[in-house]
């Protein structure tokens, strides 16, 4: 080991190394917060004023992060927030938690990572360890940040060291955090690998160093597609089973009885959220660089994004069991988010849902804990909406609800109690229902699809 590097190591073993993390969002801030209970000085950038502002006030503004710990943190003066860089001159360590979404044209967007990456070559001083770890295409670290941290003639693996750790957090998981969710990290070089271990195993039980930075950007490319590839197959087994009347639910209930080769996912109303409809679009890119056509994704990608289509197709059944037309007809969406028990609504189909009923005529509310009020979006149809409550007089007011994210805290029972259609895209509604029309399950026996009576005259010849 150099001695630039000896020291740096030192100084992250004694907690005496200064660390960045640049981006303070659903991954950076948890990290921020692990690292300085880990022991470190931890300096947060962020060109968000609210978040910086909430964070040198003590306060949290993530559900997962507490708000006493940052308090106490923050008090402690082990963890300080800023807007500028210009702390960038005085880290040891910085870590790039920054979004990398995809263009319109599904192409990836390394705007922010450029940016970021930018503002900190301008203060990247000998001896320095640089860590990207938001999710994007294998050959990002060493083709794109690279070069962009050279400009200023330092070298990554001599003068400065250069590493990717993909991060794997789970919003809104109360088992697996950041502390014990294992950490892949691959360096330009080994020492470069070596430096980035001993930073995260300050605050991380498990580090699982790989090869080289391409290995583990692909490692997280293999974990999300994998996902994104398995809930398009369950999907499709949903749509399958509605017109095979089986209930997928149950099916997926017994298969994963098996101890072995197999592993349950569930199907819904489509992929949410920063990651899963994201990443695997990353890859794909990459590989048609090299004139690779990556079947699996493009596939998945087909199925999941068909899921908010089939989802307004069940409401319309359900509502055409009533004889009601979407057009006019009242629904309440209940829960907005991309999944259960988080304040996100990154991509999430609900959105795309509401947008297609508003265009159909439907007239929308929605119920959130999470969201108290959804702004005016696009895709959601451009409304500006608040949420309202689930109270049964609310509930019978609607023509039908949409269980869309099944967030715990709904009273699913008292839904069905009260709403007079209920369609579950979730199985929040365990048990076969007369009014609940479950996504992947047969449409309730009694549904009533008789031709209704029209009243006729008969004209005598
Ligand atoms: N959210 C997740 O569940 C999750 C899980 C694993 C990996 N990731 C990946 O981690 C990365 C970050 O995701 P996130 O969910 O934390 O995003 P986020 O939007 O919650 O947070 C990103 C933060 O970066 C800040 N930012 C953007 N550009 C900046 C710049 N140039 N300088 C300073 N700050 C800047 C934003 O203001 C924001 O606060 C993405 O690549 C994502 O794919 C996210």
């Amino acid at each position: 080991m150099t001695s630039t590097a000896a020291q740096l190591l030192d100084r992250i073993v004694t907690r005496r190394a200064r660390v960045g993390v640049v981006g303070l969002g659903y991954v950076g801030l948890p990290l921020a917060l692990e690292l300085a209970r880990g022991g470190l000085h931890v300096t947060g950038i962020d060109h968000d004023t609210r978040k910086v502002a909430h964070l040198q006030r003590g306060e949290s503004y993530i559900p997962d992060v507490s708000g006493a710990e940052v308090a106490a943190l923050t008090e402690a003066g082990r963890l300080t927030a800023r807007t500028s860089f210009d702390a960038v001159a005085m880290l040891d360590t910085v870590n790039i938690c920054v979004p990398t979404p995809l263009r319109k044209t599904r192409d990836p967007d390394l705007s922010y990572v450029v940016s970021a990456v930018e503002a900190i070559a301008e203060r990247l001083h000998p001896g320095m360890l640089v860590i990207l770890e938001s999710t994007t295409y294998p050959g990002t670290t060493e083709e794109v940040v690279q070069p962009l941290l050279e400009r200023g003639n330092l070298k990554a693996g001599v003068d400065f060291f250069l590493a990717f750790s993909p991060e794997r957090i789970d919003p809104g998981n109360t088992t697996f955090k950041t502390r014990n969710v294992p950490k892949v990290v691959g360096g330009t070089t080994r020492q470069c690998a070596e430096l980035a271990c001993a930073l995260y195993s300050t605050a991380i039980d498990t580090v699982v160093p790989v090869s080289s930075p391409r290995v583990a950007e692909m490692v997280k490319l293999l974990e999300n597609t994998f996902r994104a590839v398995n809930i398009g197959l369950v999907n499709e087994i949903a749509l399958m089973c509605e017109r095979l009347g089986i209930d997928v639910w149950e099916v997926v209930d017994a298969a994963r009885t098996k101890p072995f080769g197999f592993m349950p996912f569930y199907p819904g109303p489509g992929l949410g959220g920063h990651c899963i409809p994201i990443d695997p679009f990353y890859l794909s890119w990459k590989a048609k660089q090299t004139g690779f056509e990556p079947r699996f994704i493009e596939l998945a990608g087909h199925v999941n994004a068909s899921m908010p289509h089939a989802v307004v197709d069940k409401i319309a059944d359900a509502l055409n069991t009533h004889r009601k037309p979407l057009n006019g007809s009242k629904v309440l969406i209940a829960g907005v988010t991309y999944k259960r028990d988080i304040d996100d609504i990154r991509e999430s189909p609900a959105l795309d849902v509401m947008g297609m009923l508003h265009q159909k005529g439907a007239r929308l509310s929605y119920a959130d804990p999470f969201v108290p009020r959804l702004p005016a979006l696009a895709c959601a149809g451009g409304l500006d909406l608040e949420s309202v409550s689930l109270d049964p007089a609310t509930l019978a007011s609607v023509d039908a609800v949409a269980i869309l994210t099944d967030h715990t805290t709904f009273d699913y029972d008292a839904i069905v109690e009260a709403a007079p259609l209920v369609v579950d895209t979730r199985n929040a509604v365990k048990r076969p229902h007369p009014h609940v029309f479950r996504l992947g399950a047969p449409q309730p026996a009694c549904a009533d699809l008789r031709p209704a009576v029209v009243a006729t005259t008969h004209r005598a010849a």
